[in-house]
């Protein structure tokens, strides 16, 4: 596999390696489900619960998957389920690995690339983010509108290294990263079942500490709306691949600016909101899968 587990420092892998194993990993899946998966949710901390409820599934643990990374973070449940979800065939990440957990930036991707490579031209992400708004509450949802990716600015890019010509273009536009006409039927689904719906800025930084208070009043200053440890570089390689992403972030706690409050942002905190958010957030992906 092209997974170490020992590994100290991440290693950029060679564009042939991952083709290789892409196709194992396909030919994997395809030897678990006959089904053609159309639409591709990555459900992130706390958030995995909707790819229980699939129709018809099949449950392929990532250990199982030629390549595939898996997050050794409580909360992440580590399995490919492929079933009927609202009238689509959709395949759930449940679970995701993170670029702190000391993968690659090749690694955290090669999921999203196995997606594309099973035909899937649509992805919807999900993860769990602090509010840098301050108008934003535990339990919110926040469609991504664009986001401001630090990870990849210091040269940690997904996309680095020979490009594939017959995948993507070598230098990538993001104008137009989260689709338009994917969000506006989110926002409208969203209203008409009741539920607050933020559209805002996604600050991916990589973890794993949360934020100092001065790091929150900084991303507040330069645009973001809420803050995390993933998605951005997963949106490049989707993009990379021309496929169409939407993506949601549940607000599980809102970013401290205040360096004398007696107040702590954690994990546990995080997956508890992850509780109030599930619904909310279950009702939003249905309604999406049943607009598309
Ligand atoms: N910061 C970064 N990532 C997060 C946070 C946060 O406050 N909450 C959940 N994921």
């Amino acid at each position: 596999g092209i997974i170490d587990q020992n590994q100290t420092s991440p290693k950029r892998l060679s564009m042939t390696d991952i083709h290789a194993t892409i196709e194992q990993a396909v030919a994997l899946i395809r030897s678990r489900t006959t089904l053609q998966p159309q639409i591709g949710l990555v459900l992130g901390s706390g958030l995995g619960g909707l790819a229980d409820t699939l129709d018809n599934r099949v449950v392929i643990p990532y250990a199982d998957i030629p390549g595939w990374p898996r997050s050794t973070v409580h909360g992440h449940h580590g399995n490919l389920v492929i079933g009927h979800l609202e009238g689509q065939v959709v395949a759930c990440q449940q679970g995701r690995a993170h670029f702190y957990e000391g993968y690659s930036q090749q690694e955290v991707t090669y999921p999203i690339r196995v997606m594309h490579a099973l035909g899937i031209q649509t992805v919807i992400l999900t993860n769990a983010a602090g509010g840098l708004n301050t108008s934003y509450r535990v339990g919110d949802l926040m469609l991504l509108k664009d986001h401001i990716n630090f990870v990849g600015m210091v040269g940690n890019n997904p996309l680095m290294g020979p490009n594939d010509d017959r995948v993507g273009p070598r230098f990538l536009g993001m104008v137009q990263t989260y689709d338009r006409d994917l969000r506006l039927k989110a926002r409208a689904v969203a209203a008409e079942a009741g539920i607050t719906l933020h559209e805002g800025v996604y600050v991916c930084l990589s973890g794993p500490n949360f934020e100092t208070p001065a790091e929150i009043r900084m991303l507040r200053t330069i645009g973001g709306d809420a803050v995390g440890m993933s998605t951005a570089h997963e949106v490049l390689v989707a993009r990379h691949a021309g496929m169409r992403v939407m993506a949601i972030s549940g607000i599980t706690n809102e970013g401290i600016d205040d360096p004398d409050t007696t107040l702590e942002t954690n994990h546990e905190e995080v997956l508890e909101a992850g509780k109030v958010l599930v619904p909310r957030l279950t009702t939003v992906l249905r309604g999406m899968l049943r607009a598309l």
